[in-house]
C-alpha cells in the first residue's frame, strides 16, 4: 500500500468554484498570489496564534503514526499537514485529497515528495465522487467554518456517506472561546470581516450539521488554546 511513488490528479473534469469560496475567499485560496502568500507555516502557524503544529499532532494522533486503509482529506491545508499524514499511511495506508480549485491541488502536489504517495482529486466536498462507506476516516481540517450552512450541511452528509460504518470523522476547527478569555471580544470583528461564516461554529455544536437520524456511536470533543479551536471525532456505528 502507498508504494506508488508519485501524486496523481483524479478524475479531474471542470468542478464549478463555490461562490462563497469566490466571494469571501478568493485572496487566500484562488489567487496565484495569495496561494504563494500563505503557503508558509510560519504564517499558518502565526494566524492559528501558534497552535497549527499542536493541532495537526492531533491530526496525527488520531489517525495513527501507522494507518490502515484509506484517509479521505476533504479540502488541502497550507503547511505540511498532508506530507506528515502522507507518511502515516507509507506502508498500511492510502491518503486520498479532494479540494474544489485545481489551484490548490497543483500547489500541494508541488510539496509532496516523491515518496509521499497521495491521490489528489478535483471534487466538491458537497458532492464527493466516491462510493459510499470506503474510507476507514475522513479528515476536515478548517473547512466548516468557511462554508455557509447549507455547504456545511452538504459537506458532512458527504463526508458520513463516504466513511465507512465503524469509522471516524476526524474534525479540526474554530469553537467559540471561554467567557473570560479576551480572543472572544477581539475577534469577533475580524472574523465577522474575513471569515463571515466563521460565527456559526461559535454559536452551534458541529453535531447540529449532521445528517438527522444518525445515530453516531460516540462522538468526543475537545477545545485548545481558551476554546478557540476544537477537535470532534464521531466514530459512526458499526452497521
Ligand atoms: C481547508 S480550508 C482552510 C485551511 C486552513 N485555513 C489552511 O491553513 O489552509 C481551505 C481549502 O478548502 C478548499 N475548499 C473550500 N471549499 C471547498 C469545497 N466546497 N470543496 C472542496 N474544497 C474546498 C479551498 O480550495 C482551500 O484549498
Amino acid at each position: 500500500m502507498g508504494s506508488s511513488n508519485e501524486a496523481t490528479l483524479g478524475a479531474v473534469s471542470t468542478v464549478a468554484i463555490p461562490d462563497y469560496l469566490r466571494n469571501t475567499y478568493w485572496w487566500a485560496y484562488l489567487h496565484p498570489r495569495g496561494v504563494r502568500l500563505f503557503e508558509r507555516r510560519w504564517l499558518v502557524n502565526l494566524i492559528l496564534f501558534g497552535n497549527y503544529n499542536r493541532l495537526c499532532d492531533e491530526v496525527i494522533d488520531q489517525v495513527g503514526e501507522d494507518a490502515i486503509g484509506p484517509t479521505l482529506q476533504i479540502a488541502c491545508v497550507y503547511g505540511d499537514l498532508t506530507q506528515r499524514l502522507a507518511r502515516c499511511h507509507q506502508q498500511r495506508g492510502q491518503l486520498e485529497v479532494v479540494d474544489v480549485a485545481p489551484i490548490q491541488l497543483a500547489n500541494l502536489r508541488r510539496k509532496l515528495k516523491p515518496d509521499e504517495a497521495v491521490q489528489l482529486y478535483l471534487h466538491d466536498s458537497t458532492q464527493l465522487g466516491f462510493p459510499d462507506n470506503h474510507y476507514n476516516r475522513t479528515l476536515l481540517f478548517f473547512l466548516l467554518h468557511e462554508q455557509p450552512w447549507q455547504e456545511r450541511l452538504k459537506t458532512l452528509q458527504e463526508a458520513v456517506r463516504v466513511t465507512r460504518p465503524g469509522g471516524q470523522l476526524i474534525i479540526i476547527d474554530y469553537h467559540q472561546p471561554r467567557r473570560w478569555s479576551p480572543l472572544r471580544y477581539l475577534l469577533l470583528p475580524l472574523l465577522r470581516k474575513l471569515e463571515p461564516f466563521a460565527n456559526d461554529l461559535w454559536q452551534h455544536d458541529i453535531v447540529d450539521w449532521l445528517p438527522a437520524g444518525l445515530s453516531m456511536h460516540n462522538i468526543e470533543k475537545q477545545t485548545f488554546f481558551a476554546g478557540l479551536y476544537q477537535k470532534v471525532v464521531i466514530t459512526l456505528p458499526n452497521q
